[in-house]
C-alpha cells in the first residue's frame, strides 16, 4: 500500500512537473530586454529592419539579444526557438525582407485583439524598438 501511494505522488509530482514546463516557460510579465551596444533608433518608426540593412557586428549583435528577448517575452505563446505549438502562428513563415519587417513591427506595437480581447498584448511602450527589430533580427534567422 505504502508503495503504491509513493508511486502515485511520483507520478502527480512528474505531471506537475511537466505542466510547469510547457507553460511555465517564459514570464508572463513583459521583460525588459538589454539592448546596450545596438545602435539607437530614435523615436521614428522603422519599417525595415535596420540591423539587418547595417549587417555584420550589428546584425550577429542584435540576433543575440533578440533570442533572449524572445524567450523571456514570445516563447509562451509562439513556442520555444520559434517552433510553434499551435497557440499562435509559427513566425518562422513569416516573409522576409521588408514586407515581413512591416508586419513584424505592426504586430508586435500594436498586439492583435479579437472581439475586444488581447489575443496577443501590444508591446509598444513595453518593449523598445531597438529589442523590436533584435528580436525580429532572431525571428528571421530561424531556419523554417
Ligand atoms: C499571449 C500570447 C502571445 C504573446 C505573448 C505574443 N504573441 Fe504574437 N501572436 C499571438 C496570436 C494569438 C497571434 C495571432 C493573431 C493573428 O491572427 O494575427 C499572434 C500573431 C503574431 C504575429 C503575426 C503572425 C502572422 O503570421 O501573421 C507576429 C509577427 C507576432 N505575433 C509576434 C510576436 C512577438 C515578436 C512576440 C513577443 C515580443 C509575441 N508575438 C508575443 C499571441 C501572442
Amino acid at each position: 500500500m505504502r508503495l503504491r501511494y509513493a508511486t502515485v505522488t511520483l507520478a502527480l509530482l512528474s505531471a506537475v512537473g511537466v505542466i510547469t514546463a510547457v507553460y511555465g516557460h517564459g514570464d508572463v510579465a513583459p521583460q525588459p530586454v538589454d539592448t546596450t551596444g545596438l545602435d539607437k533608433l530614435g523615436d521614428g518608426w522603422r519599417e525595415e529592419n535596420p540591423y539587418r540593412l547595417s549587417g555584420g557586428d550589428q546584425y550577429q549583435l542584435a540576433i543575440k539579444i533578440g533570442t533572449s528577448g524572445y524567450s523571456q517575452n514570445c516563447a509562451r505563446c509562439h513556442g520555444l526557438e520559434v517552433i510553434s505549438g499551435g497557440i499562435a502562428p509559427d513566425l518562422r513563415y513569416l516573409e522576409t525582407g521588408i514586407d515581413g519587417d512591416k508586419w513584424f513591427i505592426n504586430r508586435i506595437r500594436h498586439g492583435y485583439s479579437q472581439d475586444g480581447a488581447y489575443k496577443m498584448p501590444p508591446f509598444e511602450g513595453v518593449l523598445s524598438q531597438e529589442a523590436m527589430w533584435a528580436i525580429r533580427s532572431y525571428v528571421e534567422t530561424r531556419p523554417e
